[in-house]
C-alpha cells in the first residue's frame, strides 16, 4: 500500500495533541465519575480497586496501542478496517466481524449511556434552580427517586442529550470536539479538586481512602473481578472500534505507546479524583457505598448544597460532566457513523440522524428498567435492582468490551506480520516493544481467559 492510499477519507486530526484530546474525551466521561465510584462501591473498595489498576496497566494500555495501531494502519471505519488489514496480512474474513460486534456494542452502550447522561443534564436545571442549597441526605434521595421513577421525564433528557450527540456527530468528530475537550476538561478537573477539597473538610476523608485503599482480598467476588477487569475497557474506550476508529485519523508519526500511556494515565486521575471526593460524602452522610447507579447523584449535590457557592460550583460541575459524557458518547457511534459514510454513501448528517435515532429508540428500554419494568436477578453472586439496564450493562462492559479488546490483541499479537506491526508502532524493537508484544500476545489472552473461566466456573480463585 502506498502512503497516499493510506489516507482517511474523513480527515485527520490537527495535531498528536488534538487526538491525545479526542481520545481523552472519549475515555474520561460517565465511567470515571459516575460508573467507577458506584461499583467501587458496589464491591467493597480497596481489592476491587486493585485489580481495576493492574487491569488497565497490564491489559488496557497495550491493549489500546493494539487498537491504536489497528485504525491507524486500516485508515478506515472498523467495519472495512477490519476487512481491509484481513485481506493484507492474509488471514480469515471472518475478522470483519470484530468491526460489527463493536458497532453493535457502541450502540448498546450509549443507548444506556445517553440515559443517565440526560440524568446529569436534569441535575444541571436542578443544581441551577437551588434546589440543592442546604438538603438532607433523605431529601436529595427523593428527589433522585422523582427522576428514576418519572419514564416521561428521563425521555426528554435522553431526547435532548440524543440530539446534542447526534447534531456533533453530523458536523464531524473533528470541528467543535477538538475545542470542546480543550477548555473543558481542565475544567472538569478544576472542580473535582474543588469536590475533593470539599471531601477533605468532611472529616470522613480517612474513612475515604480507607475504603478505596485498603485492600482485603477477602471481599473480592468473582462478579467483582469481572467487572474490574470490564470497568478498564470501558473507562478506557477500549474494545469495540471507538479508539480504533479515533486512530484511522491519526497522523502516521504520532507515538502509539505515549499517547497511550498519557491517556490512560490522565483517565486514572480522574477516576480516582472522583473516587476520592465520593466516599467520604458517602460516610459523612451516613450513607450506602452500594446504593448503585445512582450514588453520584444522591451524594455530590449534599456537597454543593452545603459549600459555600454551592449553586454556582454544582451547576459548573454538572454543565461539565454533561460536556465529558458528550465526548464519549460521539465515540461510542462514530464507528457506525463512519462505516455507513464508506459503504452506503450516506453524508454524514443522514448517517448520524440514523445512528442517533436508533440509539434514541432503544434507551426507551432502559429508562423503563428504573421504573415499569424494573426487576432484580442474581449475577454471580450479586444482586442486581435494574434489570435490563444491569443485563445491558454486565453484557457489554463485561462481556462484549473485553472479548473486543481480547479480539484485538490477538490480531495485533498474532494475525497481523510482525513486521507491520512494527511498521506501524515506530518504536523499533527494542525492549518496550518486546515487552508490549509479549503481553498482548500471552499475558492479555491469558488474563482475560482466566477472568471468563472463573466466570463460568471452570477455574476457581
Ligand atoms: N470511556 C467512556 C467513559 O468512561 C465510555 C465509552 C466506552 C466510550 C466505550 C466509548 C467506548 O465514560
Amino acid at each position: 500500500m502506498t502512503e497516499e492510499s493510506r489516507k482517511s477519507i474523513h480527515g485527520q486530526w490537527s495535531s498528536r495533541l488534538a487526538f491525545i484530546l479526542a481520545a481523552t474525551g472519549s475515555a474520561v466521561g460517565l465511567g470515571n465519575i459516575w460508573k467507577f465510584p458506584y461499583i467501587t462501591g458496589e464491591n467493597g473498595g480497596g481489592a476491587f480497586v486493585l485489580v481495576y489498576l493492574l487491569c488497565i496497566a497490564l491489559i488496557g494500555i497495550p491493549v489500546m496501542m493494539s487498537e491504536i495501531l489497528i485504525g491507524r494502519r486500516g485508515r478506515r471505519s472498523p467495519i472495512n478496517t477490519m476487512r481491509m488489514l484481513a485481506a493484507e496480512e492474509g488471514i480469515p474474513k471472518l475478522w470483519v466481524l470484530l468491526g460489527w460486534a463493536g458497532v453493535v456494542a457502541g450502540f448498546l452502550i450509549l443507548s444506556y449511556y445517553s440515559v443517565i447522561a440526560g440524568w446529569a443534564v436534569a441535575y444541571v436545571f436542578r443544581a441551577a434552580s437551588g434546589v440543592f442549597t442546604g438538603v438532607t441526605a433523605d431529601g436529595i434521595g427523593a428527589m433522585f427517586g422523582d427522576l428514576v421513577g418519572n419514564p416521561e421525564a428521563q425521555l426528554g433528557w435522553h431526547t435532548i442529550f440524543m440530539v446534542m450527540t447526534t447534531m456533533v456527530v453530523a458536523r464531524g468528530v473533528r470541528s467543535g470536539l477538538e475545542a470542546a475537550v480543550r477548555f473543558l476538561m481542565p475544567g472538569l478537573f478544576v472542580l473535582l479538586l474543588v469536590l475533593l477539597g470539599f471531601s477533605m473538610n468532611t472529616g470522613y476523608f480517612e474513612q475515604g481512602l480507607d475504603f478505596m485503599f485498603s485492600v482485603d482480598f477477602s471481599k473480592l467476588s468473582t462478579a467483582a473481578v469481572l467487572t474490574a477487569m470490564g470497568h478498564a475497557f470501558f473507562t478506557l474506550s477500549l474494545g469495540m472500534g471507538a479508539i480504533m476508529v479515533y486512530g484511522s485519523y491519526l497522523s502516521r508519526n504520532t507515538s502509539i505507546a505515549k499517547t497511550s500511556v498519557v491517556i490512560a494515565l490522565l483517565d486514572t486521575l480522574v477516576a480516582l479524583i472522583a473516587g476520592m471526593a465520593i466516599f467520604p460524602i458517602v460516610f459523612a452522610n451516613g450513607l450506602e457505598p452500594a446504593s448503585g447507579p445512582g450514588l453520584i447523584f444522591q451524594t455530590l449535590p449534599l456537597a454543593f448544597g452545603h459549600m459555600p457557592g454551592g449553586v454556582l460550583f454544582g451547576t459548573l460541575f454538572f454543565v461539565l460532566l454533561v460536556f465529558a459524557a458528550w465526548t464519549s458518547a460521539i465515540s461510542l457511534i462514530e464507528p457506525a457513523v463512519a462505516w455507513l459514510v464508506e459503504n452506503r454513501d450516506m453524508n454524514r448528517v443522514r448517517a448520524a440522524t440514523l445512528v442517533g435515532m436508533i440509539t434514541w429508540l432503544l434507551g426507551i428500554v432502559t429508562i423503563l428498567s428504573f421504573n415499569r419494568w424494573a426487576f432484580e436477578f442474581d449475577f454471580a453472586g450479586e444482586t442486581k435492582g435494574s434489570g435490563i439496564f444491569d443485563i445491558l450493562d454486565i453484557l457489554t462492559s463485561n462481556i462484549m468490551l473485553p472479548l473486543g479488546g481480547l479480539a484485538m490483541a490477538i490480531f495485533a499479537g498474532w494475525m497481523m506480520k510482525k513486521t507491520s506491526v512494527v511498521d506501524e508502532l515506530k518504536m523499533g524493537e527494542g525492549m518496550l516493544f518486546k515487552a508490549w508484544y509479549v503481553v498482548v500476545r500471552y499475558v492479555t489472552p491469558v488474563a482475560v481467559g482466566i477472568v471468563f473461566l472463573n466466570l463460568v466456573g471452570v477455574v476457581r480463585f
